[in-house]
């Protein structure tokens, strides 16, 4: 259930043999190689050398470990540029060319790359398709970071144009559904449609909206042959894709994941709480410095197994500093073991750590690895010792399916949506989601993430933090369904051409809730204001909305002036302001006890995760915690007293 990512090109042939018996004696049984060394199985053009390939995967093989094999296309080589510099993507803000130097350097409009990129596919595939040590595929690598599924260039341009005309179909389609008749934007013809960048003030929301559909649709065609190809000579092979956090990827994610076998993930935590925390005062900041914050991975793990609706992998986990954040703290001694557990304890079926040694040479010399660069053992190889032992004496089937009656609703376009129309400088989509999030995981209970495609027959509660774009299927779900369903504000408003609803926000949804919304404001982040609940008071912020409605329909909690700002009907509630965590808790608390969904109130930085038969226990806090397992529990790691940092796991 552990693994590793392993440069062989890195390190002088010499070392491998060791490094691969080390491997076993840590416990790790998978391998995952190559994923950037495009040139050096083809330093030039068609002149391949795999005999170090070959004798990398005979080591690792010959140790009884297996090889997770990557297609090495997120580099593509200097001669391949020189040979067709319209692989490079252009920059959406600046109208630039982004150079040759770092990776991912390519346009996934660039027809030239996409035959390279599956010509090169297609050779790998070919050659070690069926080699025994190799159990799976790796495609890429984290597709669509460092925000490249987006590009300027003329060849997206014309790929843009053509997507246009296959989806509108006439051009007179495309002016109405867009609504050109606005500052004189209409077409007489497709290829007068450019990209909407570079332009004097905002753009068209509707052809920022097309945009983002295509680019994403670019993504997927790409990603779809890779897969395609590889299966036609890998056959009972998996494969798989390490995902950087969904928000990021700017691609529709379920579409992404829909041909793969699992879905992956790589998981940073410290790396990622210092990007996404920025905001957070320092004394709150500053606890989970070393630890990340306790449900900022879990966001992620849920959010994987959304997407392929099933167990994941961890492709990638951070073993000590990384070098990439803001700032790059240290974990705290146990934090490596904590994260393992924590993805296990989320549905991860393998966890490999990224990577074996820290390289002392480019880009990532700061960045750990198991070992220091110099050979000796880091801290998290002694931790990764530990989760070794304890995963063979805890014997947990880590395939088991998470199962929970809670979903949140999401979607790549809803954080399109957000995007394109700020409205409110301060409206963060990822930010108003984890909120949603971190309240549910703090009454204890477990939450998949699904899209408005997905069967949602089962869930008792669902939570849609901000759905603009509504489709009438998933309101008749909503209307066939047991569930409680909670709405945030901004939902429902907009057409699927981001137009505004014509019978007023929230759109369809009143067809679940009579309400209307009269008015939308948004409102500086310093200058929140007070709700009501249960005649307790709390933060009404940055975004808030007057809902008007019948005397059917109850009002649940009330702006500081009387007004409504939540609202229920029957078996919807429709949320209507911005609001804190405060009040998500005290409020979801209420109606888990109505829908009968076993809530536990925890000590704060303690987290649970209950699989049922399985039940693990987390304290991410600087303080020894303790709680109260029921009678019947069999710990099969650690007790009812928490060290910090430290991990529990009970059996029922
Ligand atoms: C990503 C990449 C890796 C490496 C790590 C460093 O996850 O996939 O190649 O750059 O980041 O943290």
């Amino acid at each position: 259930m552990l693994g590793i990512c392993y440069y062989p090109e890195h390190w002088p042939e010499e070392m491998w043999a060791n490094d691969v018996k080390e491997m076993c004696e840590l416990g790790l049984k998978y391998v995952r190689i190559a994923e950037f060394a495009w040139s050096k199985m083809e330093p030039r053009e068609g002149q391949y050398d795999f005999a170090w390939l070959d004798r990398a995967i005979d080591v690792i093989a010959s140790a009884g470990l297996k090889v997770i094999m990557c297609t090495p296309t997120a580099t593509p080589p200097k001669w391949l540029i020189d040979k067709y510099p319209d692989i490079l993507p252009v920059d959406v803000n600046t109208g630039t060319v982004r150079g040759f130097g770092s990776r991912r350097h390519y346009d996934f409009s660039s027809e030239n790359y996409f035959n390279e990129a599956m010509r090169i596919t297609e050779v790998l595939a070919k050659r070690y398709g069926e080699h025994p040590a190799i159990c799976g595929w790796q495609t890429d690598n984290e597709i669509a970071c460092h925000d490249t599924t987006h590009s300027g260039s003329e060849n997206a341009k014309v790929a843009f144009q053509a997507w246009c005309e296959r989806y509108y179909g006439d051009i007179d389609s495309l002016n109405k559904a867009w609504g050109t008749i606005f500052w004189s934007m209409e077409y007489q013809d497709f290829s007068q449609i450019e990209l909407p960048i570079l332009a004097v003030t905002e753009t068209h929301p509707s052809h920022n909206l097309a945009y983002r559909r295509f680019s994403s649709d670019q993504v997927i065609r790409f990603h779809d042959e890779m897969i395609r190809i590889i299966r036609a000579h890998a056959p009972d092979r998996f494969v798989t894709h390490n995902f950087i956090p969904m928000v990021d990827t700017q691609t529709d994610n379920y579409a992404l994941a829909k041909n793969l076998d699992f879905v992956s993930y790589d998981n940073y935590p410290l790396g990622r709480t210092d990007l996404f925390f920025e905001h957070m005062s320092p004394e709150e900041f500053k606890p989970y410095m070393r630890t990340g914050h306790p449900d900022f991975s879990s966001y992620s793990f849920d959010q994987t197994r959304g997407v392929s609706k099933k167990n994941f992998w961890i492709m990638e986990q951070q073993p000590g500093p990384v070098n990439w954040g803001h700032h790059n703290p240290r974990p705290e001694n146990g934090m490596v073991r904590l994260w393992s557990w924590q993805a296990f304890a989320h549905g991860a079926e393998v966890v490999c750590y990224f990577r074996w040694r820290q390289a002392p040479f480019a880009q990532e010399q700061m960045h750990a690895g198991v070992k220091r660069n110099d050979n000796s053992k880091s801290q998290a190889w002694y931790e990764i010792e530990q989760v070794r032992d304890e995963l063979a004496s805890a014997n947990i089937d880590t395939s088991a399916p998470v199962k929970t009656r809670v979903a949140i609703v999401t979607g790549t376009i809803n954080q399109w949506v957000t995007e394109i129309e700020r409205q409110g400088d301060s409206y963060n989509h990822q930010q108003v989601e984890f909120t949603y999030y971190t309240a549910l995981r703090q009454l204890g209970l477990t939450v998949d993430f699904v899209s408005t495609d997905c069967d949602i027959s089962t869930y008792d509660l669902l939570v849609a933090p901000c759905l603009p774009i509504v489709e009438q299927g998933f309101i008749d779900k909503c209307k066939a369904a047991k569930a409680h369903v909670v709405f945030g504000p901004r939902s429902g408003g907009k057409t699927s051409e981001l137009s505004l609803a014509s019978q007023l926000p929230p759109g369809n949804i009143q067809q679940l809730i009579p309400l209307k919304i009269h008015s939308t404001e948004t409102i500086r982040p310093d200058c929140s204001e007070l709700m009501s609940f249960n005649d307790r008071q709390y933060d009404s912020k940055l975004w808030r909305e007057e809902i008007v409605f019948p005397e059917t329909v109850m009002t649940i909690a009330k702006y500081h002036d009387g007004r409504p700002a939540v609202a229920r009907f029957e078996n919807t509630t429709y949320i209507a302001s911005l609001t804190c965590e405060n009040f998500l808790v005290d409020y979801f608390e209420v109606v888990a006890a109505e829908l009968g969904l076993d809530v536990v109130k925890l000590p704060k930085d303690v987290r649970i995760v209950d699989r049922g038969s399985v039940v693990f226990v987390f304290n991410y806090g600087h303080q020894e915690q303790r709680f109260t397992a029921p009678q019947e529990a069999n710990f099969v790691i650690g007790s009812e007293v928490l060290a910090p940092f430290d991990v529990a796991v009970y059996k029922r």
